[in-house]
């Protein structure tokens, strides 16, 4: 559901729990290192240049104060771009110039809307080639460092990366085979859990964050990382208390994903009620904004929200201390972006040792 100006002036009209946090954070340490966050940037359905369904001028503008901040580096959740196609993959590439010039590099997660493309529909397997040609030497790929599962076509797709005292696990769910049906064949969290213990059990780390496009539990969308089962949010219970409590087993105290295109911080139990995770909803760099619709589950904490605005994530590790601030703007026009970047949100997260 694409939402409107009226909407948003409602949304925000209810009083939502949402700080004004100062943009200047004083006593920055030397020591500190910053990496940066985007949610899904798809533009549109217009296939044609200068877009090509990707978001170019917002990308533009948050890569922009990702350069200003000396981010060490860039991570985007998926839905690059409306539609799966070469070009499209391509201009989203081309669209980090600015951030190679500046030695930052990029890490990318498929979304939903990387997988097919609806206009002109695409094998599986040749919109993974199209996305894999546009990012190559990803992790987990041969000689590019990093890990990925030992599965069929899942390298560089799902994969994991440390960087200093960090660790990032991107976990990707969509179509990666074609074997015959519609829409090809993904993996399901479970296919990755022996992967994601393995990585996260490493001497390798002090703390861990892992990334997907869906939710755990979506705000707006109801199909979530486990499954597309829009009518149960509990699907594959066993599967969703295993990884939960994985996370939590080894100190991974944030979940971050993108698709609900609205800011949402979270505290989310598992089915079975043993085991917690924050989750961060990290916001729309795209050009559509939903707004919550329920049912929400009782096993899920509402901390923080904000609706209709772009934002993006900036990481600060200091030492043994996670800050996380979500920025964001108003929107403004439909093809121009001048943001003026305010923080919506901030918080700290100690971590112990993670293993
Ligand atoms: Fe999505």
């Amino acid at each position: 559901m694409k939402t409107t100006r009226r909407d948003f002036l409602r949304v925000t009209s209810l009083g939502l729990t949402l700080p004004f946090i100062p943009a200047i954070h004083a006593g920055e340490s030397n020591a500190e290192w910053r990496f940066g966050i985007i949610p899904d940037t798809q533009w549109k359905t217009n296939m044609d240049a200068p877009f090509y369904g990707t978001a170019i001028h917002i990308i533009d503008a948050i890569n922009a104060e990702m350069i200003r901040q000396k981010v060490d580096f860039v991570l985007e959740v998926g839905d690059l771009v409306e539609a799966a196609f070469a070009e499209a993959f391509q201009t989203r590439a081309q669209h980090n110039q600015t951030l190679r010039e500046a030695g930052i590099k990029f890490y990318p997660l498929r979304g939903n809307h990387d997988s097919r493309n609806r206009i002109t529909p695409v094998r599986c397997d040749i919109a993974a080639a199209q996305y894999r040609a546009a990012f190559p030497n990803l992790p987990g790929t041969r000689g590019a460092g990093g890990s990925s599962p030992d599965l069929p076509n899942a390298e560089g797709m799902t994969y994991s990366f440390t960087h200093k005292n960090g660790k990032f696990l991107l976990l990707d769910t969509f179509s990666l085979i074609d074997d015959g049906s519609q829409d090809g064949k993904a993996y399901k969290i479970s296919d990755y859990q022996s992967w994601i213990d393995a990585e996260l059990s490493k001497d390798d780390h002090q703390f861990a964050l892992v990334f997907a496009h869906k939710d755990l539990l979506g705000q707006n969308h109801k199909d979530n990382v486990f499954s597309d089962d829009k009518t149960n949010q509990d699907s594959f219970p066993e599967t969703q208390n295993t990884f939960i409590a994985s996370l939590q087993k080894h100190g991974v105290k944030n979940f971050i994903c993108g698709h609900d295109h609205m800011y949402h911080r979270s505290r989310i139990k598992s089915p079975d009620g043993k085991s917690e995770v924050q989750q961060i909803i990290c916001g729309s760099a795209a050009h559509k904004f939903y707004l919550p619709e329920p049912p929400f589950l009782a096993r899920e904490t509402s901390l923080v929200k904000e609706l209709n605005r772009v934002g993006f994530l900036i990481v600060h590790v200091n030492g043994k201390e996670l800050r996380i601030d979500y920025h964001s703007a108003e929107p403004f026009g439909q093809e121009k972006f001048s943001p003026k970047w305010e923080i919506r949100d901030s918080f700290k997260d100690s971590f112990n040792d993670a293993g």
